[in-house]
């Protein structure tokens, strides 16, 4: 797995978040932030597991919600960064931020009220593995993003170095079957893909993203939507 090794390094770290969540970017951080808060509703004490937390932007963001949240990450690189946002933010005491592997997650089953991953299917060349393992330590909910596979994104996806896979709903269907998940809720979102945004100021961002929002809730739109947000029940 190339994603595995690709975020281990300081610089990547580092650049994580200016690459991706500066200019048009702000955009899509703020929409990812909102997907989450949708999706696991009231947070006050739920036990809560982030996969692959990166450099926290979830993870501080639910432990100022009052989450009781664990972050766990291959990259130490990552996670300094977070640990550091966390620290500046003031809830360095509420985060436990642990380095693991997704595969083999260190926990008890049903350990959690719900475990999340965002920004992580992408990068999994197991992704059977990795859901039946947040399955096993959730009691309750799911919930993960995968970049689709009949979508504006497959124009430059192939570039990316870090590989990046992409999946069809009929492949997301039999995992979640697979890992002994219900699908609860969906949304499909951003016909203009991610890497456009990036490329644009925050200015004329926002124009674009209304024109997206109209295509995104036509029925074209929903299937040519790069990006699916899956809301799962263990039971
Ligand atoms: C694109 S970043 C996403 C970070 C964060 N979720 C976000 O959305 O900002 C992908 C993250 O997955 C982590 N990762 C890759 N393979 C992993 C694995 N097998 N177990 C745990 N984390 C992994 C990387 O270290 C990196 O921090």
């Amino acid at each position: 797995m190339k994603g595995k090794e690709w975020y281990q390094a300081d610089d990547i770290a580092e650049e994580y978040e200016t690459k991706r969540f500066s200019n048009g970017g702000r955009l899509i951080d703020r929409r990812e932030k909102r997907a989450v808060l949708d999706a696991l509703g009231a947070l006050e004490d739920k036990r809560v597991l982030e996969i692959a937390c990166g450099t926290g932007r979830f993870t501080v963001m639910l432990a100022e919600r009052g989450a009781d949240i664990v972050g766990l990450d291959i990259s130490s690189a990552m996670m300094a960064q977070g640990r550091r946002k966390a620290r500046e933010f003031g809830v360095g005491e509420r985060i436990e931020f642990m380095r693991g592997d997704a595969a083999r997650l260190p926990f008890p089953d049903d350990h959690f009220d719900a475990v999340f991953a965002i920004r992580f299917f992408h990068l999994a060349d197991t992704p059977a593995k990795f859901l039946a393992e947040m399955a096993r330590v959730s009691r309750n909910q799911v919930f993960f993003d995968t970049f689709n596979r009949f979508s504006t994104r497959s124009i430059y996806n192939w570039l990316l170095p870090m590989g990046s896979r992409l999946y069809s709903r009929d492949e997301v269907e039999r995992l979640l079957g697979d890992a002994g998940l219900v699908l609860a809720n969906e949304a499909h979102d951003f016909v203009l893909p991610y890497g456009f945004y990036r490329e644009i100021p925050n200015g004329v961002a926002g124009q674009f993203r209304e024109l997206d929002a109209s295509l995104r809730d036509s029925a074209l739109g929903r299937k040519l939507a790069s990006v699916s947000y899956w809301d799962a029940r263990t039971r």
